[in-house]
């Protein structure tokens, strides 16, 4: 989704500007801007397509400053053109605002601009927004830049993340945000401004999230932040745990890949520290419930989106298995409008990688106002979610830049399996299978390290069938949601259909499109009802389908699949996490051959920041 960055100090604000739009492409968009203030005027500068295009124009474009905004849009009002792309300037050119969100009433206020004589050059919602700015600095001039911008924004319907700048404030730049992350990385004598920490985090680590509902002034060596009705608010900063390695490809070819490749060291880092001493449970400093309250818990529900939605299906499995507490999972989106009945000792859960999904928000926020305790699962140290949720665990995977989701679900999965394993054993899980358990989750890194080395092999299987137009993922059980995150990521990266149903569902009705155009990959790496899905492997053989099956040591007829891939048998609190693996390489290899953008596939964006 659409990218915000802002600069104010000493330096020249183009090349940062640039750098922040680029370090923000992996969100998806279809074109860039930037606007700088040289001699106390804006001038601005833009281009549809990537940013490496507007860096390059950006050489020939002789104004420079020391304060500036700049946007990489993602077209919802208007189509993708260079007057569409952010930002705009007001009629006259006195303020320049780039804007994440939709104005809902816009229509009303551009017909009413339009009466007093402002002019519109782009199809989009955030012209009328800076027109309207300009119209109440004109109706009634004041000194505070951020009193006008916030005179503004009272008469906006809709979501907004806007930076604002202007010829008459020169000294600062205004920012605002409802339901649109924004943030504030803070230097020596300047500051930063983005929607997203990744623009921030080259130059500083130390960051201040906006609210909902907050408006700043920024100026290169303070910031005041307040609300909308100018209260003033606490100040709080985090630091962000990301590495500058993390933007880098370090020799991948890709960010997938170089992400795939990641997940030993994200696993472990999701596990750090959060073993106890006596080597038979987990504990997450985060949570903030006791033993008795998480005891007291009779049912859990999970809200999420995509990839986290379907880590939170395994959390099910793992859960309801191990610690015997039944578990809800709701699409973040479905739940938000639902008026679903729980159990009074419900604990909700929602997972997200970004923190900032909007569906996910809105359906932390719905649980909230129902009265029940909301933990987070969250990548983003400080995200919107992070800091909506009552308490929460952090993922530490490191900041993922691929648009699929391939070791943050890992991190996600790994995280829930050690959730299984904690509420088991305050349940009836004994001491001996606890070590168990816990010995397997400390294996996890260097058995994914071995099946790392399946890379190759499903390399030339995908040569083979990168061609083939229908993909069926089928699994049982825990591998049933691998089968979804698999179908899903081939889906996302070489926009081939797959679709994913648990194993035996496939003769209810999916079997009819089965034929020799149709690759079906079985996940058969749980031990439980191996003939059944046997039988199910010779029903597709018996229709012309090809079968690639996911196996272990377990005894599955090879000689009747098409390929096998095998990787290791391991404790079934740890072997989601090992079989998703060679289904992300799936989709990889098949997306490259298939001359896909597998880190920035079509029409997708890594935060869904608008409904
Ligand atoms: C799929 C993918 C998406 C996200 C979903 C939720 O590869 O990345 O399906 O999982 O948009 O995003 P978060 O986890 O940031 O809430």
């Amino acid at each position: 989704m659409c990218g915000i960055v802002g600069y104010i100090g000493q330096k020249e604000a183009n090349g940062i500007l640039i750098d922040g739009l680029k370090r923000m492409e992996y969100r998806g968009y279809d074109s860039a801007g930037i606007a700088v203030l040289d001699k106390g005027n804006i001038f601005s500068l833009k281009r549809v397509g990537k940013v490496a295009e507007l860096a390059r124009a950006q050489i020939n474009f002789s104004y420079r400053g020391s304060i500036g905004i700049g946007h990489t849009r993602w077209a919802t009002h208007g189509n993708v053109s260079e007057c569409n792309a952010h930002p705009h300037l007001s009629t006259g050119g006195n303020f320049a605002i780039v804007h994440n969100g939709i104005v809902e009433n816009y229509a009303q206020i551009k017909a009413f601009l339009i009466e007093k004589n402002y002019t519109f050059h782009s199809d989009t919602d955030t012209e009328v927004l800076v027109n309207l700015i300009d119209y109440h600095y004109q109706k009634a001039p004041c000194s505070y830049f951020a009193e006008i911008v916030r005179k503004t924004l009272l008469h906006i319907k809709g979501t907004y993340g806007i930076a604002v700048m202007s010829e008459i404030f020169a000294n600062e730049i205004v920012i605002a945000r409802k339901s649109s992350p924004l943030l504030i990385g803070l230097g020596e004598g300047e500051n930063i401004i983005a929607s997203d920490a990744a623009a921030v985090a080259r130059y500083t680590k130390r960051v201040v999230y906006l609210n909902d509902g907050e408006v700043a002034s920024v100026r290169s060596d303070n910031f005041l932040i307040t609300t909308l009705h100018e209260n003033t608010v606490d100040v709080v900063c985090h630091e962000l745990d990301w590495e500058i390695h993390d933007m880098d490809l370090e020799g991948y070819p890709h960010y997938m890949l170089k992400e795939i490749f990641e997940q030993p060291s994200v696993i472990e880092n999701a596990m750090r520290g959060r073993f106890t001493t006596d080597g038979c449970s987990t504990k997450f400093g985060g949570i903030s419930l006791t033993p008795q309250e998480l005891r007291a818990v009779d049912h859990l529900l999970f809200c999420a989106c995509g990839s986290a939605y379907h880590a939170c299906l395994e959390g099910k499995y793992l859960i309801e298995k191990y610690a015997r507490i039944p578990v809800d999972v709701e699409h973040a989106s479905e739940f938000r409008y639902r008026n679903a009945p729980f159990q009074r000792n419900t604990l909700v859960f929602v997972v997200s990688q970004s923190g900032e999904t909007i569906d996910t928000l809105a359906a932390l926020h719905e649980a909230k106002r129902r009265g029940y305790t909301v933990l987070g699962i969250t990548n983003v140290v400080g995200s919107t979610i992070a800091r909506a949720t009552d308490a929460g665990i952090y993922q530490h995977a490191g900041l993922e830049m691929g648009v699929a989701s391939t070791k943050a679900f890992a991190s996600q999965i790994t995280i829930l399996s050690m959730l299984a394993l904690l509420l088991a054993r305050i349940r009836d899980m004994d001491t001996v299978v606890g070590v168990q358990y816990v010995q397997a989750l400390k294996s996890l890194p260097v058995i994914i390290g071995e099946v790392l080395k399946l890379s190759n092999s499903i390399q030339l299987i995908a040569k083979k069938y990168h061609n083939y137009k229908r993909f069926l993922f089928l699994g049982r059980q825990a591998m049933y949601p691998v089968a979804l995150e698999g179908a899903l990521k081939l889906k996302e990266i070489a926009y081939v259909h797959a679709e994913a149903f648990p194993t035996a569902e496939m003769k209810h009705g999916p079997i009819a499109l089965v034929s020799e155009g149709t690759v079906c990959l079985f996940i058969a790496t749980q031990n439980e009802l191996l003939d059944k899905t046997m039988n199910n492997i010779q029903e597709i053989k018996a229709r012309g389908g090809k079968i690639i099956a996911i196996v272990n040591n377990n005894c599955i007829a090879r000689e009747v699949c098409d390929e096998v891939l095998t990787i290791p048998e391991v404790h079934s609190g740890i072997n989601p996490i090992v079989s998703i693996i060679p289904l992300q390489f799936f989709a990889y290899y098949v997306g490259i051959l298939r001359g896909c953008d597998v880190d920035r596939p079509r029409n997708l964006a890594k935060s869904v920041t608008v409904e």
